[in-house]
């Protein structure tokens, strides 16, 4: 397993469109396995392939935090096929240092995907779980939860990520 580096807003990689996965190989199962070592090590609950700079429709997810049991899951070509509800609930991101915010997000979901092996699934996902979902599937269309905040906010936010790194280069 590898340590991927987490690329971090305004890194322009960030907004490119994830493309699906056609080979479900021993390969596909390494990058999920360097996939699942980074969004640990970061710590996350949540990390999408569009953050490490690969451009595979790939996410991996883990709301466990806190129980014993780990409940890792990786979702390949991850899809919102329905939804119900609204819900309001703070996000954060490895993308988007330093800041945390509340987004409004769907209440419901339900989420067409893909296994290692290729199988297609369906999952249904709600509160908590559904709101780490539509999180990471954004970032496979390139969209941060910087996008759903007020243009104030975001605003700010791009004003303090320049004045902490004044040469426009990202964080070390
Ligand atoms: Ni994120």
């Amino acid at each position: 397993m590898t340590l991927r580096t987490i690329l971090t807003f305004p890194d322009p990689l960030l907004r490119r469109k994830a493309h699906p996965v056609i080979t479900f190989d021993n390969a596909l199962q390494k990058f999920v396995d360097d996939m699942a070592e980074t969004m640990y090590d970061a710590p996350g609950i949540g990390l999408a392939a569009t953050q490490i700079g690969d451009p595979r429709q790939v996410i991996v997810v883990d709301i466990s935090k806190g129980k014993e049991q780990k409940e890792f899951m990786p979702l390949i070509n991850p899809k919102i096929i329905s939804n119900e509800g609204r819900q309001i609930d703070e996000e954060g991101c490895l993308s988007v240092p330093e800041l945390t915010s509340n987004v409004k997000r769907f209440k419901k979901i339900v989420v067409s995907y893909q296994d290692l092996q290729g199988e297609e699934l369906e999952l249904e996902a709600e509160d908590r779980f559904a709101v780490v979902l539509q999180h990471e599937i954004d970032h496979l269309y390139g969209i941060l939860f910087l996008d759903h905040l007020s243009p104030l906010k975001r605003q700010l936010y791009k004003k303090k990520i320049k004045k902490m790194h004044p040469n426009g280069e990202g964080p070390p």
